[in-house]
């Protein structure tokens, strides 16, 4: 093998490659784990990047540890993975909105063939394609997002809090002109100061936040904010 063929196959071996996965790619997930076959599905359906497979699922699994039933609003969705693992994680909810302003063309090709191997989320997984700032979420939801560029990540916290939901939020690029850094950004980069100030603004709007990280090997955008309204005029830090 040339050189440069073995540099592209260790590239689309990472967890971090953008290339698509696609059906040749299934014998690399041969397992029986709940994982191996969520993957061989996504292989399947080949139409999406390698990354957004493990990012999904990382965050998914991590939400699900904490945060059961309740629908879930899969916000900023892309093509919805992140709904579909939710539900197949935790059965006991009903249902997921996947919202996205633009929802692409290929979604549901992934869709049908993660209804293919878990026939029971038939009906159950709902695309919108709309902007989130018209979606009402309801007190009982989990809302998720991942990778919501800027400050649209604000907006979903925001639309979370107003209605006490249960929120996740991996962000992505942050825009330091809209999303506020509260001046620590003499002590910390900026990046961290903006999703600082988020975990702060949801500890100070009543809820118990958890703050993890997803492996970086994924993506360097791995911060994972999660909270879940436990009273109102919690103590402000
Ligand atoms: C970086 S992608 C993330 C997609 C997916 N969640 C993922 O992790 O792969 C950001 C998505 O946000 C969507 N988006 C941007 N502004 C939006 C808005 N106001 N309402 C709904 N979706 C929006 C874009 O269309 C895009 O699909």
């Amino acid at each position: 093998m040339h050189i440069a063929q073995q540099k592209e196959l260790e590239n689309d071996m990472k967890k971090s490659s953008r290339n698509r996965l696609s059906k040749q790619q299934v014998e690399l997930y041969k397992g029986t784990t709940l994982f191996d076959r969520i993957a061989r599905a996504v292989c399947r359906a080949d139409t999406l990047p390698r990354k957004e497979l493990y990012e999904a699922w990382e965050m998914a699994r991590r939400v699900r540890r904490r945060y059961r039933g309740g629908r879930i609003l899969d916000f900023a969705c892309g093509h919805g993975l992140l709904a579909h693992i939710m539900i197949i994680l935790d059965d006991s909810s009903q249902m997921a909105i996947a919202v996205d302003k633009k929802i692409p063309d290929s979604a549901e090709k992934l869709s049908t063939a993660l209804i293919d191997t878990w026939p029971r989320l038939k009906n159950r997984i709902i695309y919108k394609q709309k902007d989130i700032q018209t979606i009402e979420v309801q007190s009982g939801d989990i809302v998720v997002s991942a990778h919501a560029c800027g400050s649209l990540t604000d907006l979903v916290l925001e639309k979370a809090i107003k209605k006490q939901a249960r929120v996740a939020v991996l962000p992505c690029c942050h825009n330091v002109n809209k999303s506020a850094t509260n001046q620590l950004e003499g002590w910390m980069d900026k990046t961290l100061a903006v999703d600082a100030v988020r975990a702060f603004k949801l500890k100070s709007s009543g809820y118990k936040i958890v703050t993890q990280k997803i492996p970086s090997d994924i993506t360097p955008k791995n911060r994972l904010l999660m909270g879940e309204y436990i009273r109102s005029g919690s103590e402000i830090i």
